[in-house]
């Protein structure tokens, strides 16, 4: 009699009990993709630079560095040469700014890690948002309190969809704004 029931306990409750296990994690994998989405990424970067610092306390414009995203598909990152602007002379005797020197000189560009990214086969344009009156906080969060930066949501189609089909209610700081394109061709060109 005791046999049996170990039997039955190995032969069928345990591997209907581990392909449950493995079932629901598998889904739970699926389907918290969103948050894995490279949601938290915040590598380090070649030089401690600050957007708290230089965009938060000192208050520099995120276009005075970033200065494709009112026009251009792509922010872009600042070159050297913005950074020179005042790091000729201010705290030029830093080892981060001693780096930063070394990159200018040698007309080496820094080797920044990127961090948001949507895949090659998906097109974003940041100008079409930002002439909206998006403000980079509702895709970046913010960035001005950032000692490093982090990506804080996802951009996966679900993401863009989310605002795209109810656009008022997600921006509720603009007056008046269309819904975004909901057709496959509009994002996948
Ligand atoms: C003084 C120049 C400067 C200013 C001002 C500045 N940034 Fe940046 N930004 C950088 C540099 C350099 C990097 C690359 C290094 C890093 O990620 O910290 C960067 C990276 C970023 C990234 C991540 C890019 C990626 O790889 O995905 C975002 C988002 C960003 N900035 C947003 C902003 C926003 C929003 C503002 C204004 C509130 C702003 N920045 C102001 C220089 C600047
Ligand atoms: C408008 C002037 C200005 C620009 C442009 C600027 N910085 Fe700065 N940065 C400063 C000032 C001023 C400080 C010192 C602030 C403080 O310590 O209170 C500083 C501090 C720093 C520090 C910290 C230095 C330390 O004390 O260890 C780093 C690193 C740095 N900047 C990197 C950069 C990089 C990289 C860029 C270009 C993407 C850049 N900065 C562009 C003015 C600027
Ligand atoms: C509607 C959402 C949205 C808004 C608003 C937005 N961004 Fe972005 N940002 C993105 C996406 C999506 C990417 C990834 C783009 C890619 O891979 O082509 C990105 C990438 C970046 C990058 C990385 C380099 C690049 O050029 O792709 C920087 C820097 C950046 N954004 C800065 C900003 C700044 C500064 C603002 C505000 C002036 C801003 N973004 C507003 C969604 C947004
Ligand atoms: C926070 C809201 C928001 C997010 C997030 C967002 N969009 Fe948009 N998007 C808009 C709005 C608003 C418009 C413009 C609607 C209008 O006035 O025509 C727009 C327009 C567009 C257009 C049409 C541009 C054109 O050429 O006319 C494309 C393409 C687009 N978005 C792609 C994306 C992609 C890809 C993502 C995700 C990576 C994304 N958007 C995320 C709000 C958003
Ligand atoms: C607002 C922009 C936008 C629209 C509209 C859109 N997509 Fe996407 N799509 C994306 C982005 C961004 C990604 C990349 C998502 C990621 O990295 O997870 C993507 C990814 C995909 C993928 C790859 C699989 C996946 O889910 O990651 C397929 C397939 C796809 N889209 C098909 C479609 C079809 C079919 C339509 C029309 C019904 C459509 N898309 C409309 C932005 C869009």
């Amino acid at each position: 009699m005791k046999r049996t029931v170990l039997d039955y306990a190995l032969k069928i409750r345990l591997p209907l009990t581990l392909f449950v296990v493995a079932v629901s994690v598998i889904l739970t994998f699926y389907f918290s993709r969103a948050e894995r989405d490279s949601v938290g990424y915040n590598p380090e970067q070649p030089i401690k630079f600050s957007h708290k610092l230089h965009a938060g306390q000192m208050a520099i414009d995120c276009q005075y560095c970033h200065i494709g995203v009112a026009k251009d598909r792509h922010a872009i990152l600042p070159s050297v040469n913005i950074c020179m602007n005042c790091h000729t002379v201010s705290r030029k005797d830093r080892p981060e700014i001693i780096k930063l020197t070394q990159f200018y000189t040698t007309g080496k560009p820094i080797p920044w890690k990127r961090i948001h990214k949507v895949p090659e086969y998906a097109y974003f344009n940041h100008s079409v948002h930002i002439n909206k009156g998006i403000d980079c906080a509702s895709c970046h969060g913010d960035v001005k309190q950032m000692d490093l930066v982090s990506q804080v949501k996802p951009f996966t189609m679900t993401a863009c969809l989310d605002c795209h089909r109810n656009s008022q209610a997600q921006l509720p700081y603009l007056k008046t704004v269309r819904n975004g394109p909901e057709n496959c061709w509009a994002c996948h060109r």
